[in-house]
């Protein structure tokens, strides 16, 4: 197995005992409000402090990118970009769908990633050029050839509205289309599923990259195609993202395009 990826793996599963062991008791952690609708507990940051302790051990000269720590520059073309618990909201209320998400970038290249589901002891895995798995199964995206009967996964836009008459157009649209959407709640494993075939396609506007990097790779090394909104490769950059198999991607891509604003466009 790739080196990275056995560390990311360690590191994730050491996040997700920190995650679980507080998950009966979510009332009594300290939550502070970094945004408008936008939380983080000492959970998050424990978690974050465990990975990123493991990936400094192992590798001190990576880069490191970390929801809540923020940037750690380093000597090498290697960064890491971690989400420690992707789902706050999800987790705070008890509602039983988050992830650690933990991705290695060199060179603008996704090299491997994992989610791991720690409730579900699911552990998705990818290094470029390998294939993906769920915990010792290679997964494939969905074979589906057209949006209908898809079962499409998205997130809604709840802290930045600034697009939601653009977004609310595609979901119409994707509404009409397919034989229903998903809003789970945590970006990374939203992309998980689709790289398992749980789901047809996913997409969403304003992610971050560490929402995104690890289960882009997933998806893509299941077969399956991620980019941005106008067909290309810079979802990592803009955050925004659409994915699926080749003709589910290209289907809801051209739902997509004529619901884009100028902002979007751009
Ligand atoms: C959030 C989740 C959610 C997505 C948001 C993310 P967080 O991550 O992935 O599904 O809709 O855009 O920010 O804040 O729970 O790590
Ligand atoms: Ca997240
Ligand atoms: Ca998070």
């Amino acid at each position: 197995m790739h080196p990275s990826l056995n560390i990311a793996i360690r590191a994730a599963r050491s996040a997700g005992k920190i995650i679980l062991r507080f998950s009966d008791r979510v009332d009594q952690l300290k939550v502070e409000t970094k945004s408008r609708n936008d939380f983080v507990s000492d959970v998050d940051r424990a978690a974050e402090a465990a990975i990123v302790q493991e990936l400094r051990g192992r590798f001190p000269s990576h880069a490191i990118l970390a929801e809540e720590s923020g940037e750690q520059a380093g000597k090498s073309d290697f960064q890491w970009i971690i989400d420690p618990l992707d789902g706050t909201t999800n987790y705070l209320h008890g509602f039983p769908q988050f992830a650690v998400s933990i991705a290695l970038l060199h060179k603008g290249q996704l090299e491997c990633g994992v989610v791991y589901d720690p409730l579900r002891e699911e552990l998705f895995t990818a290094a470029r050029g390998q294939g993906a798995q769920l915990n010792d199964r290679k997964i494939r995206v969905a074979n589906r050839q057209s949006l209908d009967g898809a079962l499409i996964g998205t997130g809604f836009p709840f802290r930045d509205q600034r697009h939601i008459d653009a977004y609310l157009g595609m979901f119409k649209a994707m509404t009409l289309a397919t034989a229903g959407l998903r809003r789970p709640g945590s970006a990374s494993l939203d992309l998980a599923y689709v790289a398992a075939g749980r789901t047809d396609g996913f997409w969403e506007l304003g992610l971050s990259p560490w929402d995104c990097a690890a289960g882009a790779l997933l998806i893509k090394e299941a077969g399956g195609t991620v980019t941005d909104l106008a067909g290309g490769e810079r979802f990592l950059d803009t955050g925004n993202l659409v994915a699926g198999n080749l003709r589910v991607h290209r289907a809801m891509l051209d739902l997509i395009q004529p619901c884009l604003n100028d902002q979007l466009k751009a």
